[in-house]
């Protein structure tokens, strides 16, 4: 049975809650401290996991106690780790997130994550077990673009997840089949001097933008679908984005249509912010019907 793939990164999460976010050289007290395993790949594995669907995360770790915690916890969660790599003397990834005034900021430290690539051979066999491949861009660009390249050329679908937004060159869009940025993300991407709307229209059945409570949107080739955010309960939205993209790729393998498989992954990750953590909230299958 082929299975999704996630290639990218694996952090562990170093979360504080503070009523405040500090300003450039202030001091606040924060109210609590947690560890809980991340990374948008990671998260992404697990949302896939949850929902029942067979996936595997390729990616990289340290040979330090998160990576052993991160390795445990990837077997606990149901995702296969055949290609999951330790690199000696380096640490595993890091997100050194604040959760203040209803909101997050993250700041990423790659670590292992920069090792995350591919010599001449090593793709084939990831590719020939895939049905479809989950990136992001917490892991070398040019790992990226060789992932989309083979597999476009393999007829493998892509969901690229462009988070943390950067450029993408015109190849890179090309070679992927879904680009699914938040609304901010977006405006980076494809730059601020026309309205999301037109970059829509430019990318029918591509491009899927995220936007928060507002839902998510989508050009059919015919007019611009919105699909609304589910009323819920907010705790944290860290790792709403990761829930998304697993849950659409885990309704696109089922065969889905593109507008009901963008509903069934707005669902996962309304329901997904319900619990603190990047992975706390994600719901499982019978969560997803039962709340429905
Ligand atoms: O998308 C959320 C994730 O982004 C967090 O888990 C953190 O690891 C950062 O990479």
């Amino acid at each position: 049975m082929k299975q999704i793939s996630v290639i990218g990164s694996i952090s562990m999460d170093l979360v504080v809650e503070s009523k405040r976010r500090p300003g450039a050289g202030e001091t606040v007290i924060g109210d609590a401290f947690h560890t809980v395993p991340g990374g948008k790949g990671a998260n992404q594995a697990v949302a896939v996991a949850r929902l029942g669907s067979t996936v595997e995360m390729i990616g990289c770790v340290g040979s330090d106690a998160n990576g052993e915690a991160i390795r445990e916890n990837f077997q606990t969660q149901g995702v296969q780790t055949t290609h999951l790599q330790t690199i000696e003397g380096e640490r595993t990834g890091t997100a050194h997130i604040t959760l203040a005034e209803g909101d997050n900021s993250i700041v990423v430290v790659q670590s292992a994550n920069q090792h995350v690539q591919f010599a001449d051979d090593a793709l084939a066999p990831i590719l020939a077990d895939s049905e479809i491949i989950l990136l992001q861009l917490e892991i070398p660009i040019e790992t990226v673009e060789t992932v989309a390249r083979e597999a476009h050329a393999a007829g493998i679908p892509v969901v690229l997840n462009p988070a943390p937004a950067r450029s993408l060159s015109p190849e890179l869009i090309e070679h992927v089949t879904y680009l699914t940025p938040n609304e901010h993300e977006c405006g980076l991407i494809f730059g601020q001097d026309q309205p999301i709307e037109h970059w829509l229209m430019e990318y029918p059945n591509k491009l899927i933008v995220t936007e928060g409570s507002r839902g998510a949107r989508f050009y059919d080739g015919e007019s611009i679908v919105t699909i609304p955010a589910i009323e819920t309960t907010v705790v944290d939205t860290t790792g709403a984005g990761d829930t998304f993209n697993g849950a659409l790729a885990v309704a696109l393998t089922e065969g889905q249509p593109l507008v009901e498989a963008i509903r069934f992954a707005n669902r996962a990750a309304g329901l997904s912010i319900r619990a603190l953590g990047a992975q706390g909230g994600m719901p499982t299958r019978e969560q997803m019907e039962e709340d429905a």
